[in-house]
């Protein structure tokens, strides 16, 4: 069994250190390699404000991307297909009688194996066939229960049944969950050595990437052996790793990690015939490192077609909500979330507003210069006063400022979330973790950078009663944030699957 470990602090009395760098040269040796540019690809998918009702709007349309289907290197179709997604993004109601044209189209796809053509020519182009045909059978069934009326009748569910205002659609939700389980088969290429690949840190801020890496080396259920039979292919690198052992601080030059990045996929794309066949949308990359998005960016295909799992979920910075995936930051000092989850009831919250950090970019900069040492009820320090415990003051607010430091997420989203302090999220252009089920709205307050100065009079202008509703809401959200060793149904982990799933659902292959 692997072992989480921390990112090395000292890079050259690392034993591994050698075997980077030999593995290094070995991948570099082995493929031609492509000449690549650190300038991060832009797309043109910009908002202006982190508005969720246009974001859910805007995934109605069709997304625009190169088009992978348009390129004859790949030898498959890929048909986007946004419908379970924009589903999933209408909070409007269970009331499902408004999404049924959404699907109406699919009625026309074959959805049963013998409508499937008998000759088989190909045999690997029957097994995608399979694949897509189960995926058709599980959109079906999400569909179906979009039109079930009666709120009454849950799915059955040993161990938890969403409901509630913290869902966009709980109903839909749960239904997708378990379609997941009884489908959803991921291969994990086994290409690449330790520490970067098949590793990353299992502690510290960045402790989401490294447990996630991990998780999927251990995974039995959503695992798969057999490439064929999977929905999608995990590009298993740590970019923290990366950053740790290839990053050259003092020239600031990122080159060997693009490279390694470039190589890596070469190799994979090489060997194997699933990266060309899809040019890389049903593969996905995970990062929780501030550097993902600009280290997806140097093989363009992984930029452009492949679902990214990132913490840094900038949409100016090319992030797209219907192809990527928003998993969050949680800081785990210790690697164990013993004694931080729970906090007091409202009443004993005597603090309106709570926030701790240092200086770390332009917000939080606008933060302390506006709130630090100004007012009783927004308490914003850069650093504690010796003696006051960071826990015990969250536990004492009502509302936990979570500004963006210099990227949009923020550690202390899932602090507050764990310690039952309402978030305010102070960001722009963020999209927060698992938005395309959780309503955001319902159990946290977002203010855009612009009105940090309107902090304490947005707050004050929240009633109790819905203060209150929005407290009960972070206690039900925080099992969807919850670290587990090993993975609990519904905890983090499963959420991240379920989001890369929501992607693949979102695509679909033909030959
Ligand atoms: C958000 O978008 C919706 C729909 O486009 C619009 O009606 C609403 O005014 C916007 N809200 C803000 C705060 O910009
Ligand atoms: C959401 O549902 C409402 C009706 O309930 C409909 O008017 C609206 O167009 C839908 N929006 C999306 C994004 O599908
Ligand atoms: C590849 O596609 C491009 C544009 O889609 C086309 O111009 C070119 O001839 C194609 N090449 C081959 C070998 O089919
Ligand atoms: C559900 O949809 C029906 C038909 O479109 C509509 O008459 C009804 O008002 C809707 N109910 C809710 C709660 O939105
Ligand atoms: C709704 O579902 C429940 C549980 O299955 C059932 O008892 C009830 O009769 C249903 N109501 C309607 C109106 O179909
Ligand atoms: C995939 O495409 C690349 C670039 O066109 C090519 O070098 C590689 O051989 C292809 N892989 C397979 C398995 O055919
Ligand atoms: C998001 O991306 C934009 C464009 O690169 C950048 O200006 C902004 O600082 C980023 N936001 C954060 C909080 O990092």
């Amino acid at each position: 069994m692997k072992q989480c470990q921390k990112p090395p602090s000292n890079l050259f009395s690392s034993p591994w250190f050698l075997l980077a760098l030999v593995s290094l040269v070995t991948v570099s040796l082995l493929v031609c390699t492509q000449g690549s540019s650190f300038s991060p690809l832009f797309s043109q998918w910009l908002w202006t404000t982190t508005n969720y009702t246009s974001a859910s709007l805007s995934l109605t349309q069709p997304f625009v991307t190169s088009s992978p289907s348009s390129s004859n290197t790949s030898s498959t179709s890929l048909v986007l297909n946004n419908e379970v997604h924009a589903l999933l993004y209408n909070s409007s109601t269970t009331n499902g009688s408004s999404s049924q044209h959404i699907f109406a189209k699919e009625s026309s796809v074959s959805s049963t194996l013998q409508d499937l053509p008998m000759e088989r020519e190909v045999k690997r182009c029957s097994k995608l066939e399979m694949i897509e045909v189960g995926l058709t059978s599980a959109r079906a069934s999400i569909r179906k229960a979009t039109r079930n009326l009666n709120v009454t009748e849950r799915h059955e569910d040993p161990d938890y049944v969403p409901q509630g205002a913290i869902y966009r659609n709980a109903y839909v939700f749960h239904r997708s969950y378990l379609e997941m389980e009884k489908l959803f088969k991921i291969y994990v290429y086994e290409e690449g050595d330790p520490p970067m690949f098949h590793n990353g840190p299992c502690r510290s801020i960045y402790s989401t990437e490294g447990r996630f890496i991990h998780q999927m080396e251990m995974e039995k259920h959503f695992r798969t052996k057999d490439p064929d039979k999977a929905h999608v292919y995990f590009l298993p690198f740590s970019v923290v790793m990366m950053v740790a052992y290839l990053y050259d601080a003092k020239h600031h030059d990122v080159k060997h990690i693009g490279q390694t990045v470039v190589d890596y996929v070469n190799v994979i794309a090489g060997k194997y015939p699933y990266w060309n066949r899809s040019l890389g949308a049903d593969h996905f990359m995970l990062s929780c490192h501030d550097w993902g998005p600009s280290t997806s960016s140097h093989v363009p295909h992984l930029f452009h077609n492949s679902i990214r799992v990132l913490c840094n979920a900038n949409t100016s910075e090319g992030f797209n909500p219907s192809k990527d995936a928003s998993f969050p930051e949680i800081h785990l000092r210790t690697g164990e979330i013993t004694g931080l989850i729970g906090g007091p009831s409202p009443s004993s919250r005597s603090i309106l507003a709570f926030f701790a950090g240092r200086l770390h970019g332009h917000i939080r900069l606008l933060l302390l210069e506006q709130w630090k040492n100004k007012d009783e009820d927004v308490q914003v320090y850069d650093s504690l006063p010796d003696g006051v415990s960071y826990n015990e003051m969250l536990k004492k607010s009502k509302y936990c400022l979570c500004p963006s430091g210099y990227e949009v997420a923020s550690p202390r989203v899932v602090e507050a979330i764990y310690a039952e302090c309402v978030p305010v999220l102070i960001s722009d252009h963020y999209v927060p973790p698992f938005s395309d089920i959780l309503n955001w709205k319902s159990f946290s307050v977002q203010i855009p950078v612009k009105d940090i100065a309107n902090i304490k009079g947005i707050l004050m202008g929240i009633s109790q009663t819905q203060y209150l509703r929005m407290h009960r809401r972070v206690k039900q959200v925080q099992k969807h944030f919850v670290v587990n060793g090993p993975p609990k149904r519904f905890d983090v982990f499963h959420m991240t699957l379920h989001s890369i799933w929501l992607r693949r659902l979102n695509i679909r292959m033909r030959n």
